[in-house]
């Protein structure tokens, strides 16, 4: 079985570098055909810095990373350094980067590539606001059903919210974004904080991530020590949440994830409830269902496989 051609879109975050630590280290499994940047936990410079940091410290720096939309659409750019810290990457001392980025956009890049690949060849995984997604789509509407399938980490039932009472950081970020995705008739697949909050590094598993004694397992457990702050005082959490390795996993192993296929709505309209992902999980509604939105993961075996793989790198 040949490898699973991606695109990752991203908003590093160390959460993010732990989702592209694991991609990179699975290419018998997942071909990263690019790296796509988006403004989010931090404004757009950081976050392709922060990109370069991750694939130089995997040991790929020639991987493909792209600068893509420094803010949403119709909004104003809402951050997350009060969680990532003043660099988004904030735990690990790592050297600047040295690779360069790509001199074609990413909202190009992602259009091009889904024109140029097979048909339903291409999955794009967004682990940031959907701002990139949304303008290829809008600038390149044939590119909606050449698109494999977009498994993302946003959104939330059960546990609401987590940058408001009612809204997910990501799709609060970027709601007409979110609403252009949910809309596009391409197979999607949710991680939300209902399973993300269930992939807690707890300190056993922060010292798994050390025990694998490379530079790649510190500076993970550095970026998770540093990354759980947030999460244990607002929640009382046993520790970081994984949020967007959640994607990672689920490309390599889906059956470690559990959920239904349901009618998800983004609120747009209500300043109150911006950015609500409104998932029909009781199906009280007809409306036809357009997601797979998981509620549900094994996170022993998740933490198993994250381990084993960053050993790799
Ligand atoms: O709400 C969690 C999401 O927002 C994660 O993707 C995190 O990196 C931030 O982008
Ligand atoms: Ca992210």
């Amino acid at each position: 079985m040949p490898p699973r051609k991606i695109i990752i879109d991203t908003d590093p975050g160390q959460d993010d570098a732990v989702a592209i630590l694991l991609a990179l280290a699975s290419p018998e499994d997942l071909e990263v055909l690019g790296i796509t940047c988006v403004a989010g936990n931090v404004p757009l410079p950081l976050t392709t810095r922060n990109a370069r940091i991750v694939c130089e410290l995997a040991g790929k720096p020639d991987t493909r990373i792209f600068a893509g939309c420094d803010r949403p659409s119709g909004r104003d750019l809402v951050t997350a350094e009060h969680v990532h810290g003043k660099t988004g990457l904030d735990g690990p001392v790592l050297p600047d980067p040295t690779m360069l980025l790509q001199d074609q956009h990413a909202v190009d890049f992602i259009i091009e590539t889904l024109r140029a690949q097979p048909e339903k060849s291409v999955t794009l995984c967004p682990l940031g606001p959907l701002t990139n997604i949304a303008t290829a789509l809008q600038r390149a509407p044939d590119i909606a059903p050449r698109i494999a399938e977009i498994v993302l980490m946003g959104g939330a039932y059960f546990e609401v919210g987590n940058i408001t009472p009612t809204a997910e950081f990501n799709i609060y970020v970027d709601p007409e974004a979110a609403k252009i995705v949910f809309d596009c008739g391409a197979p999607i697949v949710v991680l939300p904080l209902d399973v993300t909050h269930k992939a807690l590094v707890t300190p056993s598993r922060n010292q798994a991530f050390r025990d694998i004694g490379t530079r790649v397992g510190t500076a993970v457990a550095q970026m998770t020590d540093f990354f759980e702050r947030f999460d244990i005082q607002k929640y009382g959490s046993e520790g970081a949440p994984l949020h967007d390795p959640c994607v990672t996993a689920y490309l390599l192993a889906p059956h470690l994830f559990s959920g239904r296929h349901i009618n998800v709505e983004i609120e747009t309209d209500s300043a109150l409830c911006r950015g609500m992902t409104v998932a029909d999980w009781w199906r009280v509604t007809d409306r036809e269902a357009n997601a797979l939105f998981l509620g549900d993961i094994d996170a022993e075996h998740f933490f198993k496989l994250l381990t084993e793989r960053l050993a790799r790198l």
